[in-house]
Formats: structure tokens, sequence, C-alpha cells
């Protein structure tokens, strides 16, 4: 890719510009390049680090994070570039994870929508107004597969599919980083976190990780190579073990995969402080040493650690790194430098007025607001009295709005909201006020999401009497989910579950507006109430967007990127699971399953209701065999049978039934999103190749192996029609 206008990797002009100033750096400047400190604006880990200014004076610290604005950061880029000895320009990162300023759905949210433009979209308008506040870098995308809804990061990924997860990586990097870094409306991306973070041993997190080879390859480690196929500049180590071996000091991760099998030439970022976090991983007996084990790994950039600084230049002293790894990666950070183009202008992302214009510009507010609505996925939605409670009855007069989250601003953002500013947020109260001018409603907090004060529920069931129908607005606020937020019970936190039987009992119908960062454990809730609406977090934009769906201004679309478990005790739970020896029997009792709960989930992966109907049906393939490179066309018509315009995603699976290895029940190969009228049909085609259907196999070659496949689709993981071919 073109970074800056200069091909990345390689353009002799600009290599012979960073060997010059190089010549002139002495090793503690060198240091300094590897050097990232966090500014005291924002703390996003344990420790702060005192003095930064003082570091990039001296050149000690050559990049900074966790500060924004325009006029901050450019007055820190001041100092390093009039008072520094060689003038370098700082790099200056942050968490933009889902928006800077505007804050567009979680990552997980989002994820739902099955839509890669939109995803690459919101990207492209964080990068948009994160490099009008000076910056010129993202931690994102975070591309951990995730499949135990305990870890709390669970919200700030794509989900449990490797596929899926792999679509949106590209879709987020090519949005961050656009086609030329050095345009001041992009931001150099981070693929994160390098790598298997999102399988922590018991959802714990920064707990242990320990898999096969043939696990991380195929399901951990492909969304983070399709970033860097889709040239993403950066990588952050994680902080958990792989195999014994911690991911920052770990030289088969960064040298072996990452640099020789998949030719990255970016930088390598450590996550926060986790170079000296591999002492107590027992790894290291002291700092130094970890120093020296991470450079000699692969890691290019210390974050926060202060331990590069601290030692590289001893350990150089004493043989253990060598001047030319340092040299090496002093080399890859300077030409990112260059790539952004601060070398020819170091304040061009440091413009007030277009920063003025560019917050919460009316196109970040709609596009927040197109996002928040194509993430949210419907449940449930019952018939009460011969007619789906939702989209909201015109002839609704009264409503009774309670819950915790129903006019709440902060924690609609939801987790890793960067400098997200919450007094902008339009809560769901007063997006239902603007919505149903001709309603009444009222409002009843009922109680908190964190205690289990029990004051407010008699105010909130008074209201439930008085209306016509509840909606309750109740699940997680923005601390409860994201990092260093595992739960080990899933359910709704506090008061809430107590609060939504009580209200449950007036007898009145009640919509569930259920806003989390992670999937609940909800069967009461399903068992009981008749409409679930998920919202997850969906930020700035959040309460106009869930009115357009209960108004029924926008028929819901989202489709689930994580399985919904009964309880706690089934995860992990999700869809392309191995088959066992002893599949399921209701009638055998050795069979593989519980005895207190099914063995299915309560709502499985890709699956989403609409207020309109589609039907599946014809399911066709053109060929019953094909050969290696040969096409096999899939076509299905689907059909809308309700009353409603909606939007339908398709999904393909496959299953090969017998390889070298065992293969999963079923795996998402491909999507397709339709939009029909009511009464309208549409066939659509699917393409697979032998290429979709690699694996590792026994010997651990990426290939197809021939045999018997079935093939798959339909609106979910579980409600598919199927068909056989083979592959020759
Ligand atoms: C720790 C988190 O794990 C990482 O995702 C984030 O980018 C850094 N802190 C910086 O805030």
């Amino acid at each position: 890719m073109v970074l800056g206008g200069i091909s990345l990797y390689g353009q002799e002009n600009v290599n012979r510009k960073i060997e010059a100033l190089m010549g002139k750096m002495t090793l503690e400047e060198k240091i300094g390049q590897l050097t990232l400190f966090t500014s005291g604006w924002d703390q996003t880990g344990p420790t702060l680090h005192d003095g930064y200014k003082e570091d990039v004076k001296s050149g000690r610290c050559g990049n900074l994070f966790n500060a924004h604005t325009a006029a901050y950061n450019r007055e820190l880029q001041r100092i390093a570039i009039e008072e520094t000895r060689l003038g370098i320009p700082l790099l200056f990162g942050y968490d933009v994870i889902h928006g800077y300023k505007t804050i567009f759905p979680i990552p997980l949210a989002e994820a739902c929508s099955w839509d890669m433009a939109l995803a690459e979209k919101s990207a492209h308008l964080a990068a948009k107004e994160a490099a009008a506040g000076g910056l010129h870098w993202t931690f994102n995308p975070m591309v951990d597969i995730a499949r135990d809804p305990r870890w709390g990061r669970i919200a700030e990924g794509t989900g449990e599919d490797t596929w899926l997860g792999s679509q949106i990586a590209v879709a987020k990097v090519k949005g961050y980083q656009g086609n030329d870094l050095s345009d001041p409306t992009t931001l150099l991306a981070c693929v994160k976190h390098f790598a298997a973070y999102g399988a922590p041993q018991a959802g714990r997190d920064y707990h242990t990780v320990d898999m096969s080879e043939r696990v991380l390859r195929e399901v951990y480690l492909p969304p983070y190579k399709a970033a860097i196929d889709a040239g993403v500049g950066t990588v952050m180590t994680s902080f958990n073990e792989l195999d014994g071996v911690p991911a920052t000091g770990n030289d088969f991760l960064m040298e072996q995969i990452l640099r020789k099998e998949w030719g990255f030439e970016g930088f390598v970022v450590t996550d926060y402080t986790s170079i000296n976090e591999m002492v107590p991983h027992g790894f290291s007996k002291d700092e130094k040493q970890a120093g020296e084990q991470a450079l000699n790994a692969g890691v290019d950039m210390d974050m926060q650690g202060a331990v590069y600084q601290s030692h590289l230049a001893q350990l150089v002293k004493e043989n253990k790194v060598k001047i030319t790894d340092i040299d090496q990666a002093v080399f890859r950070i300077l030409k990112m430098k260059y790539a952004l183009g601060l070398f020819d202008d170091p304040y061009r992302y440091s413009n007030e007025e277009r920063e003025k214009n560019t917050l919460f510009s009316k196109e970040m507010m709609d596009h927040a607001r197109e996002a928040g609505r194509k993430s949210i996925v419907l449940l449930k939605n019952e018939s009460i009295e011969g007619r789906p409670l939702l989209p909201l009855a015109k002839s609704i007069q009264k409503i009774a709005l309670i819950g915790p989250l129903a006019d709440n601003q902060e924690d609609l953002l939801g987790t890793w909201h960067a400098a997200g500013d919450a007094s902008k947020v339009v809560t769901l109260k007063q997006a239902l006020t603007d919505a149903l001018p001709n309603a009444t409603i009222t409002y009843s907090q009922g109680c908190s999401t964190e205690t289990d004060n029990r004051d407010g529920f008699g105010p909130a069931m008074d209201a439930a009497k008085a209306a016509d129908v509840v909606i309750m607005a109740i699940g997680e606020n923005y601390r409860q989910s994201g990092e260093a937020a595992s739960r080990s019970e899933l359910g709704l936190p506090g008061a809430q579950q107590a609060l939504l039987e009580a209200i449950y009992q007036t007898g009145k119908p009640v919509i569930v507006v259920l806003m989390a960062g992670r999937p609940l454990t909800i069967s009461w809730m399903h068992d009981h109430v008749p409409a679930i609406v998920n919202t997850w977090h969906l930020g700035t934009m959040a309460g106009p967007a869930i009115a357009d769906v209960l108004t029924g201004a926008y028929n819901p679309s989202g489709k689930l990127v994580i399985t919904f478990p009964r309880n706690v005790g089934q995860i992990p739970i999700y869809y392309n699971m191995k088959n066992t020896g002893r599949p399921f029997d209701a009638k055998n009792k050795y069979t593989s399953k519980y005895l207190d709960v099914d063995n299915t989930p309560l709502y499985p992966f890709g699956y989403g209701l609409s207020y309109t109907r589609f039907k599946y049906s014809n399911l066709k393939l053109s060929k019953s065999t094909i050969g290696f490179n040969e096409d096999l066309k899939v076509t299905i018509t689907i059909s809308n049978d309700g009353e409603y315009t909606g939007e339908e995603t398709a999904q393909l699976y496959i299953r090969d039934l017998v390889g070298s290895v065992t293969r999963p029940v079923k795996e998402l190969k491909a999507f397709q999103k339709v939009v029909l009228q009511p009464g309208e049909s549409k066939t659509i085609s699917f393409y697979l190749r032998s290429d979709d259907l690699r694996f590792y196999t026994r010997s651990m070659e990426y290939k197809a192996e021939a045999g018997d496949f079935k093939v798959f689709v339909g609106g979910d993981s579980a409600d598919v029609l199927e068909a056989d071919f083979e592959l020759k």
C-alpha cells in the first residue's frame, strides 16, 4: 500500500533520509524513538509516568498516547520540533475504538450489522474526527476472536467467527488508513492484541491462554493476518501468555509468524507495560531481562513500561541485544512518521479550525444514528391481542419508560469511548419524546445497574400500571464490560432482574431494550417478556437509533455475531463446535449433553428477527461434484412473506464431513444482504471454490481435502436448508 505518498516498504529516497537522520542520533535518542508514554491526560492502565514532557525534550521519549486535541498536541509537538536536538516529530496514539468524540456503536454491536461498507465508514469517520483532534495513530482494530462472554473485552471485538472477523478487520484497516496515510483525515491503524488474547481461561481478563497450534492458526490468527494483508501499519502484542511464553516475548509469534510467514514490515508496539509484566508471568527474572527478551523477540516499541528507556543501552553494552536490531526498530518507526507526512509538516494534524468543523458534525451524528440502528438485533417479538408488540402501535397513548439506562447518557457510550462527550448523547427518553409527540411518556428509573436498592420499585410499578405498554431500558453500564471487566454471572446486574419481574407482575405488556457489552443470560426474560430488543451500547445517537426501531421508522436487520447462552455453565458455546464421538441424542444417556440444560443456545449465531418474515426455499447446487479450482454455484430463493419492507442477511455455511482431522459442524463461508418489499422474492447466488474449504490438515498443510460436504443456507446458523456435494 501507499502510505504518505511513498511506498511504505522500500522507497529509496525516504530510506536514505532516514539513514542520514539515524546517522546523527545517539543511542539514547534511538531508544527514545522506541519509547511510548501516556500523557497525564488520561490513564488506560495501572501506571502513570511522570515527567513525560522532560523525556520528550531530552529525546528520551519519541511517542505519546492519551494526549489529544489540536491545541494540546500542537504544543507537545512544538516541544519535540523546537526544543529537541534533532527535531524529530512525535507520534500521537489513542484508543479510538468506536469513535473519537462522536461515538459509534461498540464493535460487537456494529459487527451485528454484517455491513462491511458501514464498518469501513465508521472507521473512516472516526479517523477523520480523531485526526482533526491532533491524533496520528489509533490502537484499533481489535480483532481478537472471543467465545466466552464472561470476558469483558468481547465488547471490543467482532464476536465468535473467524471468517466474519477477518472481513471486518479488512474493512476497519481500509477505513482508518485510507489509501494514503499522509492524508490528514486518516489514521495509522494498529491490529491487536497479537495473539489469541480473546481466549483467556475462564474468561478472566489477562489470564493464561493455552491452545493447540492448529486452533491458533485456524481460529485465532486469520483476522490479524487479514489486517496485515490489508496493509495495517502496526501490530500490538497481547498481555497473555501462549503455550507458556508471554506474547510480548514470543519470537514464534513475532519473528516466525508475523514477519517471516506473513511478511509484516510495519512496527510492533507492546500493550501497556506488558514487557514489565513478563516478570510476574515468571518468564523474566527482572525488567532488564524482560527488555532483552522483548527486543530479541521482535518488539519495536515499549508502551509505557520504560523498560527500553531504562535498560536497552546497558543491554547493548553487554552484547545482549544487537545495535542492528535497535536500528531496525528505529528505522521502522521513523518510516511510519515519514509515511504520515510528519517530516513534511509535523503540525498537519493539529488544525483547530478543522477540528471545530469536524467534531460532532452532521456527517458524524447522521452516521452514528445509521450505524446504531443497523446494529440492533430484535430477539423476540410476540403478538399481543393478535398483533406483534413491535413496532409500537400508533394507538398507544401512555408509555411507561423504566430502567436505569432509559435516561442515561454516559453508559450508552459503552466501553472504550475515547474522548466521547456524554453530554452529547441523546438518551432513549429524549428520543422517544421527540419521536412520539402525541404519547405521554412517564419515566421512572426503578433501580441502578449496580446496587440492590429497591426504593425506586414503587414509583416504577405505579408508572407501569398507568401505562398501555412498558419499555424497560436495562442491562450493563459502560464499566461492566471492556478491559478488566470480566464477570462470572451474566444476568442483569444490580436489582434489575427483580425490577423486571416486579414490572412483569403488573400484567402490562413489557418491551425490554437490552443494553450491554456482551450477551447476557436472559432465559427468564425470554420465557416471560413478549418483546426483546438487543441494542448493545450504541454510542452518541443511541436514543434516536433505538427509537427508530421501536416506532418502526427502521425495520431491524441485525444478526448476532455471538451466541447467547442459556446459562453460564454452557460457556463456551459457539456455532462451529465439533460433533464429538457421542453427539446429542435425547434418548441415550451416554451422549454429550447436560443433565440440567439443553445443548442448544438461547439464540444462535446469526440470529435476528425483522418486523417482516423471510422464507427460504429452493436451495440448488450447480453440480453435485466439483473439482479443485472449480466453482460451485449455490442458489436460493428468499421471499418476504410479511407486511414490511425488510433487509435480510442470508448466510452460507459448510460442513466437511470427514477430514484428516475432525471439522466443525458448521463454518460460515459467505453471506449476502437482500432488501425485499412485502410479497417480493429474489433468488441469490453464492460461489464456493475449493479454496473456501481449506483448513490445517493432519500434517498442518493449509489445503482442502477431497470428500463429501454439506452446504447450508439460511437466516441464522441453526435455521437452514441443506444440500450435499463432493469435492473430487
Ligand atoms: C491496554 C489495552 O489492552 C489496549 O487495548 C490499549 O490499546 C492500551 N491499554 C492503551 O490504552
